[in-house]
């Protein structure tokens, strides 16, 4: 059995059907919607990088949305906390929240540690061929401990933060990237012009015209 169907517990639910397609909405927009999932150590970027993609597709007027670590544990995860099971359960809610934003046709950047592969690899697996797209933000740990804007790796060294990622919790590094981006040597602009050329093949609805829109 589907291990979704194996956790559900919600029976006798029945799919509806959509009347209106992911497709007819990304022709009425005029571009399509996927997701950009930014991983890497705490420090290493990712938000960085979600927050200045995001400024330069919303200027060009596509619509996006920022999924973030720290804001989402507000929220949606405020309960879990940084085992490996609360951290599994908090990617996978996360997924299935990005999935839901890209059926609604908006382009989807997420910055999470997402340290462990296995999670990773279920949120791409919840996605269309080719509408997950992982980008690893590598940076060295010494460097996202150098930086330590929030103060947290000074307080996880003294031990006042248990399950630290980089120090007391593991990363699992992508082996297979589609985007690796030297977080640590690479300038935010440089990096940014890297992952738009990796998704600008993917922004254009191909065949959008004013005959289509009419047809809607
Ligand atoms: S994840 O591992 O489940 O993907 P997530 O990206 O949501 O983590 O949250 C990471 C953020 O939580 C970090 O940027 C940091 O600000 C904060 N944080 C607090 N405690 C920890 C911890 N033990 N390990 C890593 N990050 C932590």
């Amino acid at each position: 059995m589907h291990e979704k169907e194996m956790n559900q517990k919600s029976t006798n639910t029945i799919w509806q059907v959509m009347s209106i397609s992911l497709d007819e909405r990304e022709r009425l927009q005029g571009h399509r919607s996927f997701l950009v999932w930014f991983t890497g150590l705490s420090g290493s970027g990712k938000s960085t990088m979600v927050y200045a993609l995001e400024e330069r597709l919303y200027k060009w007027g596509y619509r996006t949305f920022a999924l973030d670590g720290d804001n989402v544990r507000h929220g949606l995860c405020a309960d879990l906390g940084f085992s490996h099971r609360d951290r599994s359960e908090n990617i996978r809610r996360v997924g299935e929240a990005a999935k839901l934003l890209t059926q609604a046709g908006v382009i989807v950047l997420a910055a999470f540690i997402s340290p462990f592969r296995a999670d990773r690899q279920k949120v791409r697996n919840l996605m269309a061929a080719g509408d997950f797209i992982e980008v690893f933000c590598d940076c060295p740990l010494e460097i996202c401990e150098s930086r330590d804007t929030k103060g947290l790796y000074k307080r996880a060294r003294a031990g006042e933060i248990d399950d630290f990622t980089g120090i007391s919790s593991p990363y699992e590094e992508p082996i297979r990237p589609d985007l690796l981006l030297k977080t640590g040597e690479d300038s935010v602009e440089t990096c940014t012009e890297m992952v738009l050329e990796k998704i600008k093949s993917r922004l254009l609805v191909a065949d959008v015209g004013q005959e289509d829109l009419a047809n809607i």
